[in-house]
């Protein structure tokens, strides 16, 4: 009926097979393995069980060469919410992972997924790249207010109606587009969704009066989540945050809040010329601050150096189980200090794109 299939049938078998291999207990795979096959061939897709899809969302992230925090990818928690079918309903159940996921400040690793691809009836997508962002708009001089990489979305969303504000840290509204071609709908997100933590530094008070914030929970909402030939294409994920993806990438990075030369400053250091380190003074002094204070607010944060250790002790407890990691070096070793860390000092397994599970980029409807 339908040729090729909707649903791969060599996906879905090989991931089948692979979830029964790695799961003791789960028995037999030929069984649910011809059941699967004769599902995809009557109906061009299949269904997950609720194990097979939390088992196969846990083996996405072990999957993910880029992320150094892979060695709690058995502790994912994994929401269902296949049966979600309105812009509405996924909004709330977003809003509802942030409060789970923030958990008053004990950042929990959580991932909602929401309805697969299927045949004739394309899912939901939600348009935000994570669940929390700031806005970005133009100054009118070539510069910007807030995050330049919220600049896309904030846009968009005005376009849709929403009002935009003027602040450096505006949070986003969640814009969800229940169908193809029709005209997504925005949602303001509830004060108790969007844990945040005033920026200060341990020695110097004048940082705290440069009002800087960031948000608690990282939550990657732009990725399709591909397990055994299903696409499911809103499944936003979340662990906790590294102090440099904030401190050395968001607000340092010259294509978002661009701040060293601002720290340079109020630390007093010449920077006259790049051999002064001010750069990299600065950058040590905003990753102090970002350490600090998410430690002061009880929000779980790690640090580049514990984590680079952790991830190296996951890569060997890996290998003990007979299995390789690949990893992408370039995005492993840390934005500072790289070669102060472990990660630094070796090379990994290569990546292969074609690895699944995984987390890829959205495809288009
Ligand atoms: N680097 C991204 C950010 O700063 C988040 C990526 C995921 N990070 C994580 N710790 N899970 O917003």
């Amino acid at each position: 009926m339908f040729n090729p299939p909707f649903t791969d049938p060599e996906q879905a078998e090989a991931f089948i097979r692979q979830y029964h291999a790695e799961l003791p207990g789960t028995g037999d795979p030929e069984p649910r393995v011809a059941e699967v096959l004769d599902e995809i061939s009557r109906t061009g897709t299949y269904r997950h069980t609720g194990e097979e899809l939390a088992y196969g969302a846990r083996l996405a992230w072990r999957n993910s060469a880029r992320c150094i925090g892979r060695l709690y990818w058995r502790s994912l928690v994994v929401r269902d919410l296949r049966e979600v079918g309105s812009a509405d309903e996924l909004a709330t159940q977003c809003f509802e992972h942030l409060r789970l996921a923030g958990n008053a400040g004990r950042i929990r690793p959580v991932i909602t997924v929401f309805a697969p691809d299927r045949p004739g009836r394309p899912a939901p997508r939600i348009l935000n790249s994570q669940l929390v962002r700031y806005a970005g708009y133009p100054d009118g001089a070539g510069g910007w207010i807030g995050d330049p990489a919220g600049g896309r979305l904030a846009t968009r969303a005005a376009d849709l109606g929403w009002k935009p504000g003027e602040g450096w840290f505006d949070v986003l509204p969640l814009l969800v587009q229940e169908r193809p071609g029709e005209r997504p709908r925005w949602y303001e997100l509830p004060d108790d969704t969007t844990l945040e933590v005033p920026l200060s530094h341990p020695e110097y008070p004048w940082f705290a009066e440069l009002g800087l914030r960031w948000y608690a929970v990282p939550a990657i909402s732009d990725q399709t989540l591909e397990i055994g030939g299903i696409r499911y294409p809103a499944a936003p994920f979340n662990g906790w945050y590294m102090g440099t993806e904030i401190g050395a990438r968001n607000l340092a990075d010259a294509d978002r809040y661009d701040l060293l030369g601002l720290v340079a400053e109020e630390l007093g250091l010449d920077t006259s010329s790049s051999r002064t380190l001010w750069k990299d003074r600065a950058l040590v002094e905003l990753n102090r601050a970002v350490l600090h204070s998410y430690q002061e607010a009880g929000v779980t944060m790690t640090d580049h150096h514990t984590e680079s250790e952790r991830f190296l002790r996951h890569v060997a407890q890996e290998q003990r189980l007979g299995r390789s990691t690949p990893a992408d070096w370039s995005w492993i070793v840390p934005p500072i200090s790289g070669g102060a860390t472990p990660v630094f000092h070796r090379y990994y397994d290569p990546v292969d794109p074609r690895t699944r599970p995984a987390f890829v980029a959205r495809v288009p409807w």
